[in-house]
């Protein structure tokens, strides 16, 4: 009997199913992304139905376990994110806007690798670009003469085939959501064509042992476009993340099974490429101003390294009914609840105030850690009094007022103290770490001392 094929619906950016099509998708509020997509095997069990499956072999939790030689590429902030290099059968999958940097980096790690040793065969595919293109973006680099071997194809099957013939070291796929394959009935970019292009690429890296590096595309939200499936089908999620005026950029990763998330590989964009930033810290606070109000330097850690940042704030008299409040490279919820309990255990008033928020240099903060900093930072703009040049903080703030422990305070305070800092506000509990004499800082245990600061 002829197999049935049934369609279905399925939205392009969250992978929700629906029966009929709809212009809105009602997971994710997008529009316009609900796509027709059609199910083999009737969209029933696709298991051949005669057929037994086989038992599985279980084993102890005891064994030999394979290790993993790392491959180290030269560039040391992909070693650092990727958890001290590149896993060989691993998928790595990197996001970003356009137009940030992902085809300029990847360029790089490939001849980088590339240039490591002969043996090292390392393929660039682009199925965005022509070859020209590629080749201006080489020369611009400065690595024309790397032993990359660069092709621009769409099919997956020739790829496949070609990869199949070789022996690769690293595989570059530049983007996911170009790829097609003849079999699958959607178009490219679509839920199931990528999907279907992942799987196959993805089994291919793990038995031939090459690494493969897929770029994807992101939406506007600023999740991976296609379906989530995708991030769940790699073994390593990066988002290269920045800010279009900043010349910096940020590679963090988000997922990664052989090593530690939350770890970021810092970059400057300059004319000839990325370059790596050894010390951000110090590109972060280059262009501060000391002695003015409003500013107030964060001691913060991204994975394992501590990194200083400039937190600016601005508070000045609503024109507006409602007051407004910005806030760019850290999340405007937490800036409401500072303010909040700013209002309540210190009895400030925001009520007639814009308040705006601003991390300098592009850097995005997801750590409670700097909630004191804001708020210093922002009653240092209410009250126009500049916090000393030379003084770092940091400290979760509760809703009680209370000022919480953070983690690892004596590396943030050895960072401070390697860039020039001479004194730091810190939370009264020094949590389980010895107190610190590396220099010297005021414990505060609640906000409500917080104004003694500005009198
Ligand atoms: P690209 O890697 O093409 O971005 P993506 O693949 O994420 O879309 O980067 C494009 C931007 O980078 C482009 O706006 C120009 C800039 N750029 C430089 O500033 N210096 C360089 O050496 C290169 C190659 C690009
Ligand atoms: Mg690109």
């Amino acid at each position: 009997m002829a197999k049935k094929s049934i369609v279905e619906y399925v939205c392009n950016q969250c992978g929700a199913v629906y029966p009929k099509w709809q212009g809105k998708c009602d997971s994710c509020e997008q529009w316009n992304t609900i796509e027709e997509e059609k199910l083999q095997g009737g969209g029933f069990s696709i298991l051949p139905n005669k057929k037994k499956g086989e038992m599985i072999e279980f084993v102890p939790l005891s064994g030999n376990a394979q290790t993993y030689d790392r491959l180290k590429t030269n560039i040391k902030e992909i070693d650092r994110v990727t958890g001290g290099g590149l896993v060989p059968g691993s998928a790595i999958l990197v996001g970003g806007d356009p137009g940030i940097g992902k085809s300029t980096l990847l360029l790089q790690v490939c001849a980088g690798v590339a240039n490591l040793s002969k043996d090292y065969e390392c393929f660039y595919i682009s199925g965005e670009e022509a070859i020209d293109q590629v080749r201006i973006r080489a020369q611009r680099l400065g690595l024309a003469n790397s032993p990359v071997k660069l092709a621009s194809t769409t099919e997956v099957k020739d790829i496949v085939a070609t990869v199949e013939k070789a022996n690769p070291t690293v595989v570059i796929i530049d983007s996911i959501q170009t790829m097609y394959l003849e079999n699958v009935e959607s178009t490219p970019g679509s839920v199931s064509q990528v999907r279907a292009c992942a799987y196959e690429l993805i089994k291919l890296a793990k038995r031939k042992g090459f690494v493969l590096f897929l770029v994807g595309h992101v939406t506007k939200q600023g999740a991976i476009a296609g379906p989530r499936i995708l991030e769940h089908m790699v073994d390593t999620v990066l988002y290269f993340e920045g800010e279009r005026g900043h010349h910096f950029r940020i590679l963090r990763a988000v997922k990664n099974r052989y090593g530690a998330t939350d770890e970021i590989g810092v970059f400057e964009m300059q004319d000839k490429g990325l370059v790596e930033v050894e010390n951000p810290s110090a590109l972060f606070l280059a262009e501060r101003q000391g002695n003015v109000s409003g500013s107030c330097v964060f001691a913060g850690i991204e994975g394992s390294r501590p990194v200083l940042v400039e937190i600016q704030a601005l508070v000045s008299q609503s024109g507006y009914s409602s007051p407004k409040r910005a806030v760019v490279g850290w999340d405007s919820n937490r800036l409401a609840m500072v303010l909040a309990v700013l209002e309540a255990r210190c009895g400030m008033n925001f009520s007639s105030q814009d308040v705006y928020l601003n991390i300098a240099g592009g850097l995005k903060i997801s750590e409670p850690a700097a909630d004191l900093a804001v708020a210093m930072a922002v009653i240092s703009s209410l009250t126009n009094k500049p916090l000393p040049a030379d003084m770092v903080v940091f400290g979760e703030i509760g809703l009680s007022g209370e000022i919480r422990a953070v983690t690892q305070p004596s590396l943030r305070l050895k960072e401070a103290c390697k860039l020039g800092f001479s004194n730091a506000i810190v939370p009264t509990s020094f949590g389980k770490e010895k107190k610190s004499d590396i220099m010297s800082y005021y414990e505060i245990g609640n906000v409500n001392r917080l104004i003694n600061w500005f009198n």
